[in-house]
């Protein structure tokens, strides 16, 4: 073998041009067929010498590599008919589609109500998600055998422990945390993951998400709560919202509300979403209790506020009238994209 059969054969290839397809295997088998050009080279290179196989070697393989790049190219311009140079490719198809992602419905909300508690001059604070026994039930006054901190509603980490570790069940213990760092007057709210031991189904999920919200001053009262969920409520489901006060009971607040907004959907007719009352629950709210103050060092002779929360999934619930509240958990496509037309927030 001698190195000028490389070149030539090399210069070929570079120059090599086909018509039709058949001229590309014609091409094909004269170079790398079982008896081609290419082939027969590397059936001599036993015969070269030892000193210069490595070079030999190297340049066999790089024109191997070559011919078969330059046949990969023909085949894919040079049509059937003939017409050299023709692109195969069809230019008239439309391109495959770039799809665009669309945010979460939960995402959509969150971001909703953090926009409109800031405008009223909220900061937001965030807390850890697997949290401890004090600042989850202790320090908001949960009684040592509330069934809240049983097994069936908490997922614990590791019970054994004198403050069991566990996974926050609601983001009160964000408020306590912000309690015990921050200096009076305090106004946050405290979006995040919660989880509860709970079974799964169509009104009940494991881990969910909430917004809470804390407002602590001198001189706060049950009427500053009233209007701060009454300008929420209709900032979120429309200027014609009317709220309503339930009386309930928290172990953190004292007293304590569950809050109606009128329907926005049969605006107060009754229907199947708000069940025929014309009203559907959106939060849990009241005055912080005294005992909660002060287990955070705060003067609760001096001191007053209102705390309230709300599950995120429940208000795209009604939002959305999705009637399910796994589809927010399961990723579907076909769910996700209804909300990729919904107003970017
Ligand atoms: N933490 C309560 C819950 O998880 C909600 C709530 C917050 C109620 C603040 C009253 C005041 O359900």
């Amino acid at each position: 073998m001698k190195r000028e059969d490389i070149d030539r054969i090399a210069a070929f290839v570079g120059d090599l041009k086909c018509k039709t397809q058949k001229e590309v295997e014609e091409a094909r088998v004269r170079l790398l067929g079982k008896k081609g050009e290419i082939t027969a080279l590397f059936d001599d290179f036993r015969t070269v010498d030892r000193a210069q196989k490595a070079e030999f070697g190297k340049a066999l393989n790089e024109l191997k590599q070559k011919a078969l790049a330059r046949i990969e190219e023909l085949k894919g311009t040079v049509s059937d008919s003939g017409e050299s140079g023709a692109p195969k490719a069809d230019l008239t198809m439309p391109g495959d589609p770039f799809e665009l992602g669309s945010r979460h419905p939960v995402s959509i909300v969150r971001q909703e109500i953090v926009d409109i508690f800031r405008k009223f001059g909220y900061d937001v604070a965030e807390g850890p998600e697997i949290e401890d026994d004090y600042h989850v039930f202790e320090a908001l006054n949960f009684p040592p055998n509330h069934p809240a901190r049983d097994m069936q509603d908490t997922f614990f980490v590791s019970a054994g422990h004198p403050n069991p570790i566990l996974l926050r069940t609601h983001t009160s213990s964000v408020q306590v945390r912000t309690m015990e760092k921050m200096d009076v007057p305090i106004r946050v709210i405290c979006p995040g993951r919660v989880f509860r031991n709970e079974a799964i189904s169509a009104r009940a999920h494991c881990i969910f998400h909430q917004v809470e919200g804390l407002y602590i001053d001198e001189g706060v009262t049950f009427a500053d709560l009233k209007q701060a969920i009454l300008l929420f409520a209709r900032e979120m489901f429309g200027p014609d919202t009317q709220i309503r006060m339930r009386p309930s009971y928290f172990p953190f607040t004292e007293p304590s509300a569950e809050v109606d907004v009128s329907c926005n959907i049969c605006h107060g007719k009754g229907c199947n979403i708000c069940k025929g009352t014309g009203w559907l629950e959106i939060l849990g709210c009241g005055m912080v209790d005294p005992n909660v103050l002060e287990a955070s060092g705060i003067d609760s002779k001096r001191y007053s506020g209102f705390a309230f929360g709300m599950g995120l999934e429940r208000i795209a619930m009604l939002k959305w009238r999705v009637n399910d509240l796994r589809h927010y958990f399961e990723n579907d496509m076909r769910f996700l994209h209804e909300f990729a037309t919904a107003p970017e927030v």
